[in-house]
């Protein structure tokens, strides 16, 4: 058991241990399982086994719900195959047919797609609202969930948490307030807890920074006590689970995520203030930035930035954009992050509640774990490219 006070990086390192039902080594070995034989009649009617078939869990998946509820701060963890799954899941495990949910606009937009094409199918409408709007207007009779993502996919604006919860939980939506639902995955449960903030629901691709090592697709959500049970029981209902060694590497990640997360933190900002003196951008997405409109929300409520952020560029012609992007050493161009690896990806920016103004393209960087000084040297040389073409 946790001493409630140690902080998230220790809790990162040593929780969800069983070395002494696995020999004393130090990780929870991969369990391929899917039979989980009982000694014998009496213990199938008592029930009380730890683990009775494969989907329902085994010890490496236990280990790492078990690490990830303690640094969540979660009654429960439920994990799943992938960031995406993870958000589904915990839309449909609050709203049923004829309820109402209030999206940010800023969400990631396979969430967007879920919304508005697979909720809708089954009678679930969803409005969106401005990542800085105040929630209260926006709510309706029937609202039952409010979705933060924060900060948001591309562009990264802060949310007012405290604010939105307050707000939704207030609602009066047949006396049991309004749900609300947090994508959590720029932060990490290292640089910000949900749940401590009032949050219901906790969502993470732990694709990104708790794999870290961009070869393992993984989510999960995370419940305070109000939402585990039902959570849970959806979770089953839809035979959802996360094979065991997919499990395995998500723990392992988790053991170096404060390491790698300071060195992404640090070559992030490093590349984002360079940036900023920089002729050819017009504007760096960033809330660690003090320039950025979201950065005084973002130190009250959070510990630390990832090393994912925006770049909004002077306009450029197309080819002389390709020139920059194409040439670059260190930069792999490609969707996901938060593997190792620096990547550079353009960003097309989906809005229906209020647009989005940018001055040029918009390009998403992800600072990975190379020296800060090359990746400078060879952003340097790409901006070089561009001007040439403009
Ligand atoms: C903010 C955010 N949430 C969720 C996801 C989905 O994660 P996954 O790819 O594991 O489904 C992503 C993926 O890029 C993301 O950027």
């Amino acid at each position: 058991m946790t001493d409630r006070s140690e902080k998230p990086e220790t809790r990162a390192v040593s929780e969800g241990r069983m070395s002494d039902a696995h020999f004393g080594a130090v990780n929870t070995p991969v369990y391929r399982a899917s039979t989980i034989l009982y000694p014998d009649l009496a213990a199938i009617k008592a029930n009380t086994q730890p683990y009775t078939y494969g989907r329902r869990g085994t010890p490496t998946t236990q280990s790492f719900e078990d690490a990830i509820s303690s640094l969540e701060g979660a009654h429960r963890t439920v994990s799943v195959t992938s960031g995406v799954q993870a958000i589904g899941l915990a839309i449909l495990s609050v709203c049923s047919a004829g309820d109402h949910l209030l999206m940010v606009d800023s969400c990631y937009e396979p969430t967007r797609i879920f919304c508005d094409r697979t909720l809708r199918r089954f009678g679930i409408q969803t409005s969106y609202y401005a990542p800085s709007d105040d929630i209260a207007p926006h709510l309706r009779p029937n609202t039952k969930a409010v979705f933060c993502e924060s900060p948001g996919s591309l562009t990264f604006e802060v949310q007012d948490v405290a604010a939105i919860t307050k707000a939704a939980h207030a609602h009066d939506n047949a006396k049991g307030g309004a749900s609300v639902l947090m994508d959590n995955t720029w932060a990490t449960p290292l640089f910000f807890q949900p749940l401590k903030h009032s949050v219901d629901l906790s969502i993470q691709a732990a694709t990104k920074y708790i794999g870290g090592h961009a070869d393992v697709m993984l989510g999960y959500v995370s419940a305070n006590e109000s939402h585990a049970a039902r959570l849970h029981q959806l979770h089953g209902d839809l035979g959802l689970y996360a094979s065991g060694d997919d499990c395995f590497l998500g723990l392992r990640g988790l053991r170096t995520l404060a390491v790698r997360l300071a060195r992404h933190q640090q070559t992030g900002l490093t590349l984002a203030r360079w940036l900023q003196g920089r002729p050819e951008i017009a504007r760096i997405l960033h809330p660690g930035l003090e320039s950025d409109p979201g950065h005084a929300l973002w130190k009250r409520d959070f510990s630390g930035a990832c090393g994912l952020f925006g770049v909004v560029l002077r306009p450029a012609p197309e080819d002389a954009i390709a020139a920059f992007v194409d040439g670059l050493q260190h930069f792999g161009i490609g969707y996901s992050w938060g593997g190792f690896e620096s990547l550079i990806v353009p960003a097309h920016i989906k809005r229906t509640a209020r647009a989005f103004v940018a001055e040029g393209p918009v390009l998403r960087i992800h600072a990975g774990l190379e020296d800060e000084g090359d990746l400078i040297a060879d952003l340097e040389q790409g901006l070089q490219r561009l001007k040439e073409r403009s």
